[in-house]
């Protein structure tokens, strides 16, 4: 069985009630949105944040209704920050398709990004689910406050070990941990809980994001969105920070130089790709990767033994080994 198998084996039914659920959110009746709306919905991406809503309630108690006004918010949200993202980075590609910026302009992206975030609150409140609307409100502001950092820190390239993980934690573990968080939230009202499944979705979203990064340092084609993206937009990520760490200061000179001019020259970030891989930039990422990996799993196994609690731990190792 393919581990993403293994992982639904709980929740399968559950999954499959959440599409129409998350479809019929994002409806419009202006006739260009939908269109719009549709193409975005037939590209569904892996869905490992309602993965971790329902996995979070069925841990922690019985999947319920709020549970899925959960994973539909969330989902929302990742979808709309996605089509933001796109058009910051300034990148075509998209879940293996063109991305909304590349089809219709950035004016189209981020409009219709405002309007699945918008989507995402509004059922929060639909719903009288105050407390989603907390916690997810927070990781928006978490995750804005994540991308500026590191769009400053692209300008001035000056970004440390503890800056990076300050970024990701913002801008990608933070939703993850909401993830945990309210899915537990919708099955129970132990705040003791709530808080420490929050904490294991942060370790998952840690490690998710390093193994994201890593990816940028791959051949192209086979993740479904661009590679060596990074460094193209000046974007400092573990492997590299780590090599500039150790390696001589005339090299490290040079490398900087090639990130601060040269990086929108194919060949040059080809250069800066292989002297970081050269220079076991992914090894000290991956280890890094492991780490989180770990604690994850270590608290999770704290939990009694059950089916939703082998599936979760099998989702954080998916995290790590996945290919795209
Ligand atoms: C991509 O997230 C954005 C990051 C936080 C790196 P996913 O890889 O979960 O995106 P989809 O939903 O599967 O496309
Ligand atoms: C992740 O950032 C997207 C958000 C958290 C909003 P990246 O720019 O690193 O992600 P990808 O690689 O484009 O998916
Ligand atoms: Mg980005
Ligand atoms: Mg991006």
């Amino acid at each position: 069985m393919a581990p993403i198998d293994k992982i639904k084996g709980p929740i399968r039914e559950e999954l499959k009630a959440f599409e129409p659920h998350f479809k019929k959110t994002v409806q419009s009746d202006i006739p260009f949105l939908g269109v719009i709306l549709n193409y975005v919905l037939r590209r569904k991406g892996k869905q490992l944040r309602p993965m971790f809503v329902f996995l979070s309630a069925k841990l922690n108690g019985e999947i319920c209704e709020s549970t899925y006004h959960a994973a539909c918010a969330i989902e929302l949200l990742h979808t709309a920050t996605l089509m933001h993202d796109d058009v910051v980075d300034e990148t075509y590609e998209r879940r293996g398709a063109f991305s909304l910026n590349a089809l219709w302009k950035n004016k189209i992206a981020v409009l219709v990004g405002d309007y699945i975030l918008a989507k995402g609150l509004l059922l929060s409140i639909k719903f009288e689910e105050f407390t989603f609307l907390k916690l997810i409100s927070r990781s928006v502001e978490d995750m804005s406050q994540g991308e500026i950092v590191q769009m400053r820190k692209s300008r001035k390239l000056d970004i440390d070990e503890e800056t990076y993980f300050d970024i990701i934690k913002k801008k990608t573990a933070s939703l993850m941990a909401t993830s945990a968080a309210i899915g537990t939230a919708s099955v129970t009202e132990d705040n003791e809980l709530i808080e420490k499944m929050s904490t294991i979705g942060e370790y998952i979203g840690m490690a998710f994001q390093i193994k994201d990064d890593i990816f940028d340092y791959h051949a192209k084609g086979i993740i479904g969105k661009p590679t060596g993206n990074d460094i193209k937009e000046r974007k400092m990520t573990l492997p590299l920070i780590h090599v500039l760490n150790k390696v001589s200061s005339k090299d490290r000179r040079r490398i900087i130089n090639l990130v601060r001019r040269k990086n929108k020259n194919k060949e040059k970030v080809r250069e800066i790709i292989e002297f970081v891989i050269a220079n076991g930039g992914i090894e000290y990422a991956e280890q890094k990767m492991i780490e989180f990996r770990d604690k994850a799993i270590s608290m999770l196994n704290e939990f009694p033994e059950s089916e939703a609690r082998e599936s979760f731990i099998e989702l954080v190792n998916y995290v790590v080994n996945r290919n795209k």
